[in-house]
């Protein structure tokens, strides 16, 4: 049975793959730019989004509803899902997978305390986090980094962590989280062995803003093999499925995280797969989880929709 930290020791491919994807991330990071795989590349505007969501925050407290979509945002709660393969292998029958997602910390105020809160401490086999740790890519790190070394020693996994980036997140934090354990898949593949039985993990850089053809190449290792993707996002659903990919894992949209009575959601930001934008769904040969988060960002309030943590039950079947 193999550990996620067992082999952290990167080779001189990985090295200089990641050296390219750095420099390239840091450029876009800095330049506000983003990269969508179908639409080139193009500018983003964070403070124009920003100054909206102030406008929205004086417009709650002025009509009193700030507070109960603080209340709501705050009461975050545990999901358990089966999911059916007919090619799982046989060693992972009933493998629990906690998938995290969207934990934006520092927006809602000790949201690492309520995470760990509700896990009480629950088993689990693997911990896989699928990005957006920050509020924004130009905010200080450290206490970011501060929160997640909580939520690594208080998680009770048996093979630890699996992480991969968001776009609210920058290229800086990927060393900081590796020494907490975590390990980054940067468009790389981790294969999680038990015995002759394996199943792949594929992570793969944020592709809402910073697609670059470095995640279709990972994607494209799924082969044969049992495959479960970590994608921040899951604009890429098609391609992912073309790729024999089993499992999509996903968050980015919130559920919607101000959604309309019904829990409608008003934007999902997604460029493509809207119909993704929450909860399990299927796409041909391939099942997909977008989970709606269990932080907010911008302000810390949701309205008809529901902060979550994920336990995922693989079954063969
Ligand atoms: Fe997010």
């Amino acid at each position: 049975m193999t550990n996620i930290t067992d082999n952290i020791i990167m080779d001189d491919h990985l090295i200089n793959q990641r050296t390219i994807w750095a420099a390239n991330r840091f450029w876009m990071e800095t330049e506000n730019m983003k990269s969508k795989r179908y639409g080139g590349k193009s500018h983003h505007h964070w403070y124009l989004l920003m100054f909206f969501l102030r406008a929205f925050r004086v417009l709650l407290k002025l009509v009193g509803k700030y507070r109960e979509g603080c209340n709501n945002a705050e009461n975050i709660v545990i999901r358990e899902l089966k999911l059916k393969f007919p090619d799982l292998p046989s060693k992972f029958e009933s493998f629990t997978i906690l998938h995290l997602s969207d934990m934006h910390f520092g927006c809602i105020p000790g949201i690492e305390n309520i995470i760990l809160k509700q896990l009480n401490n629950r088993e689990v086999d693997i911990c896989v986090i699928t990005g957006d740790y920050l509020e924004g890519i130009h905010v200080p790190i450290n206490s970011a980094i501060e929160s997640l070394r909580k939520i690594t020693e208080g998680i009770n996994t048996r093979h630890g962590f699996l992480g991969i980036l968001g776009n609210h997140d920058t290229c800086h934090m990927v060393a900081p989280m590796e020494d907490l354990g975590i390990r980054m898949l940067i468009n790389e593949d981790y294969k999680l062995c038990k015995g002759s039985d394996y199943i792949q993990f594929i992570g793969t850089d944020d592709v809402h803003y910073y697609y670059t053809d470095q995640a279709m190449h990972a994607l494209e290792k799924s082969g044969s093999d049992f495959s479960i993707a970590l994608i921040h996002s899951p604009e890429i659903y098609d391609l992912a499925e073309k790729m024999e990919i089993n499992l999509y894992l996903c968050g980015h949209t919130h559920g919607g995280q101000v959604c309309l009575p019904g829990g409608t959601p008003i934007i999902k930001h997604l460029n493509r797969g809207k119909q993704f934008n929450r909860g399990y769904w299927r796409y041909r040969n391939m099942q997909g989880v977008t989970n709606c988060g269990a932080g907010t960002s911008g302000i810390p309030v949701r309205f008809n929709t529901q902060g979550e943590l994920l336990i995922l039950k693989l079954q063969r079947g």
